[in-house]
């Protein structure tokens, strides 16, 4: 792999509007970085309420940021009229990047990112933020495989510092420090990780999550216990059970079972606590339940 820090500054492919595709918990977190860092973003999700959701989430995030004295109403004045929102995909056509969060579905992902290929400017950067599936298959899928590069960002986005930056088998040098140095400019710490299942921070995250979810199975404490034994006793910042609620219990399910497939590896065997509750309809926050109740 290249020494990304010696590369030469890019000048071509210097990045000054984005776009980001998809306006659910993640897409929603990155524009707002990318709004508050002073880019001018257009996100763009094909149904009009969770966009409309979306906005509204923001500016609710920015008033709570004025009430707290962090910005000024002229500085949330100036957030808005930098975010463009549209659920028409061919807005993308004069942006430098898009980074797209969608949902994570290998074949859903090949096919929106053929998609942005024929719609994005030739120069433009097609990032993909995905939890674990491979850069490589999605960029196949595009006519600029060299412009394609993974942009892993972390739930809360606007609190968690770190993206993970992970280059396809041809993702060019270029594409990989404009991405690099996009990530510092909307105030992330970039680290690029070759493509592997579920790259540095979920091959670690996801088993733990996984191996907590076995010991709510087997009975040998509660949620709250478990939770609490793992915030006291190892100094997490959140139990692992509140975490899979919070990133979503199908995702970590689904993250699971890629792990299983890509590895051929027994030992990534999801937790049937996830089946079941994934069945239930109970993913986590997002749907009100999941290891917690959160309709109170
Ligand atoms: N959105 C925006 N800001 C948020 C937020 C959210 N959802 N949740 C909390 N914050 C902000 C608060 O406003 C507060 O800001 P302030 O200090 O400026 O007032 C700050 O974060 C601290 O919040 P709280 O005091 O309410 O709560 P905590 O101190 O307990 O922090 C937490 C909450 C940041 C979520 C912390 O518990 C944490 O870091 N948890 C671990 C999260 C984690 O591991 N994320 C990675 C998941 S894996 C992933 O996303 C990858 C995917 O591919 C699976």
């Amino acid at each position: 792999m290249e020494n990304y820090d010696e590369l030469e500054e890019v000048i071509d492919m210097e990045i000054k509007k984005i776009g980001v595709l998809g306006a659910g918990t993640m897409g929603a977190g990155i524009a707002q970085v990318s709004v508050e860092a002073g880019y001018s973003v257009v996100l763009i999700d094909v149904v009009p309420e969770i966009l409309a959701k979306a906005v509204k989430g923001l500016n609710k995030a920015w008033a709570r940021a004025v009430e707290k004295g962090k910005v000024t109403v002229e500085t949330v004045g100036n957030y808005n009229a930098l975010l463009i929102s549209s659920t028409d995909i061919n807005d993308f056509k004069d942006v430098d990047i898009v980074i797209e969060a969608i949902v994570e579905n290998i074949d859903i992902k090949k096919k929106v990112q053929k998609q942005l290929g024929e719609i994005c400017k030739p120069d433009t950067i097609l990032a993909t933020n995905t939890s674990a599936l491979s850069i490589t298959e999605i960029a196949a899928a595009t006519n600029r495989p060299d412009k394609v590069v993974g942009m892993h960002f972390f739930n809360p986005v606007p609190v968690m510092k770190l993206v993970e930056v992970i280059p396809g088998v041809v993702t060019s040098d270029d594409a990989v420090q404009a991405v690099l140095e996009l990530s510092k400019k909307i105030g992330k710490e970039p680290v690029v990780a070759k493509e592997s299942p579920g790259f540095i921070v979920n091959r670690i995250l996801i088993p733990y999550i996984n191996e907590a979810a076995n010991v709510y199975q087997e009975g040998i404490a509660s949620a709250e216990e478990i939770d609490k034994a793992m915030k006291l006793g190892a100094g997490m910042p959140m139990g692992p059970l509140a975490l899979a609620d919070l990133v979503g219990i199908d995702i970590v399910l689904a993250v699971c079972e890629f792990f299983v497939k890509e590895f051929a590896d027994s030992k990534y065997r999801p937790s049937l606590a996830f089946r079941q509750k994934v069945r239930a309809g109970h993913l986590g926050k997002k749907s009100g339940k999941g290891f917690y109740d959160y309709s109170k």
